[in-house]
């Protein structure tokens, strides 16, 4: 099987560059491990940032994400028993959209498949070869089948776990990592939304959030061991924590449901470079990894195609190179301030078991100077809603 682009990972960043190649008149050929099912019901991000609506709405994907998704012009903290408001568009002109990872994914595999956009799902045994000439190809099996799939270049898209990025060898890359020592337990949750607003607090006893999913369900999260498990967690100890930590002095009430789904997740800050050699080029999870408290991740993935599928026009329209030679580059100056937001969101908001009582002061003050300072307020809010691309 032949293509130009080889896309390993059916993820955001994967979709996405297949749909946006797929305008610019570029063929590319998808391969994914899972089912379609199993991609379009995952539940994972839900902010999307100004820059990521604008890139869905120009690529035709954004009808939707627009009738159903939540415009927030802002976002609430609470600390000390108070919230206060952090106004995204009177301190930035944007805006975000909170609209579930799983719905984005369900728009681009709908887009691609009216396009008779080629998705293999359900791959095995991928691996990839000849990165370094100018015909690298896929090896994998489908249907029982071995198969080859010839290209020009190769992206991995497929995620942090993924089979690309261990293609680049150990000498030539160099990983940066923390690996924080806390996780998020997610719920889902059948009920009215709590709060017109995302809701971050920071409480003695650990960070929560309060999101949303749509009129009917809410998703929630709090600050967990990431070696806790689920089943350690009824719904009425869940409740309880989740009282405690965004107890409020100004009436504002937690509204509890019927809890429908429950997850543990892990949180780090990963970036690895190069993003590229050769012929093959990583993006999104599959190069770098932020915790979630900046509600980054999926959307630097889909910085990061867009970069791509700009480079690899000019590359097929006028066989310039430059784009695709400055892809780590231009890529990693987004991707380093978006670690730093994340980090820097995380240590705000986080209960740190080490923490001493002179560094749980110097976060209270922090904290402080962020809702009292419209200097400080405005760093927060032009990374939250996203820098604008370069
Ligand atoms: P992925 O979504 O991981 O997709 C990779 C795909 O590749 C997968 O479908 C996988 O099955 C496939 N794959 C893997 N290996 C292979 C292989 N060998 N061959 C073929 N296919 C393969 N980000 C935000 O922007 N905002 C948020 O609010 C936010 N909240 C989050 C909350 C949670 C709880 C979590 C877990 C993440 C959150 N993120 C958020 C991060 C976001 O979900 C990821 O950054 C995003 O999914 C990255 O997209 P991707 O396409 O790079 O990778
Ligand atoms: C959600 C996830 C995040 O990581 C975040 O910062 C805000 C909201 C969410 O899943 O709704």
């Amino acid at each position: 099987m032949n293509t130009l682009v080889a896309i390993i990972g059916a993820g955001p960043a994967g979709l996405l560059l297949s749909h946006l190649l797929y305008l610019k008149g570029i063929d590319s050929v998808v391969l994914e491990t899972r089912t379609r099912e199993d991609i379009e019901s995952t539940i994972r991000a839900g902010v999307l940032e100004q820059g990521t609506m604008d890139i869905l709405e120009a690529a035709g994907v954004g009808a939707r994400m627009r009738s159903e998704g939540a415009l927030h012009h802002g976002i609430e903290l609470a600390f000390g028993g108070k919230r206060h408001r952090i106004d995204l568009s009177e301190l930035t002109g944007r805006a975000i959209t909170v609209y579930a990872q799983h719905e984005v994914i369900k728009d681009l595999v709908a887009a691609r498949l009216a396009a008779d956009g080629q998705i293999l799902f359900e791959v095995s045994d991928v691996s990839v070869h000849g990165i370094d000439s100018e015909q690298p190809s896929v090896h994998f099996t489908h249907e029982g089948q071995p198969q080859q799939l010839i290209a020009d270049f190769v992206i991995g898209c497929d995620g942090f776990h993924g089979i690309a990025r261990p293609c680049i060898p150990d000498t030539l890359r160099r990983d940066y990592q923390r690996i924080y020592p806390f996780g998020w337990f997610g719920i889902l949750v059948e009920s009215e939304p709590s709060s017109e607003e995302l809701i971050y607090a920071q409480h003695e006893r650990g960070f929560a959030l309060i999101s949303t999913r749509s009129p009917t369900v809410q998703r929630h999260y709090f600050q967990c061991d990431p070696k806790d498990d689920v089943d350690n967690w009824s719904d009425d100890r869940i409740w309880s924590e989740l009282h405690t930590r965004l107890e409020s002095s100004d009436g504002w009430k937690l509204k509890e449901g019927k809890i429908f789904q429950k997850n543990i997740i892990g949180m780090r800050s990963f970036v690895s470079t190069p993003m590229q050699q050769g012929r093959l080029f990583l993006a999104g999870d599959a190069a770098h990894i932020v915790p979630p408290t900046g509600a980054k991740g999926m959307n630097l993935a889909v910085a990061d195609v867009r970069l791509l599928s700009l480079a690899l026009d000019e590359f097929y329209k006028d066989g310039k190179q430059g784009g695709l030679e400055k892809y780590t580059e231009t890529a990693l100056k987004r991707v380093w301030r978006a670690e730093h937001f994340s980090w820097w969101m995380t240590s705000l908001l986080h209960r740190f078991e080490d923490a001493t009582p002179f560094q749980q002061a110097l976060q209270r003050a922090e904290l402080e100077y962020v809702v009292s300072s419209r200097a400080a307020a405005t760093v927060l809010a032009e990374n939250y809603v996203g820098l604008p691309f370069a």
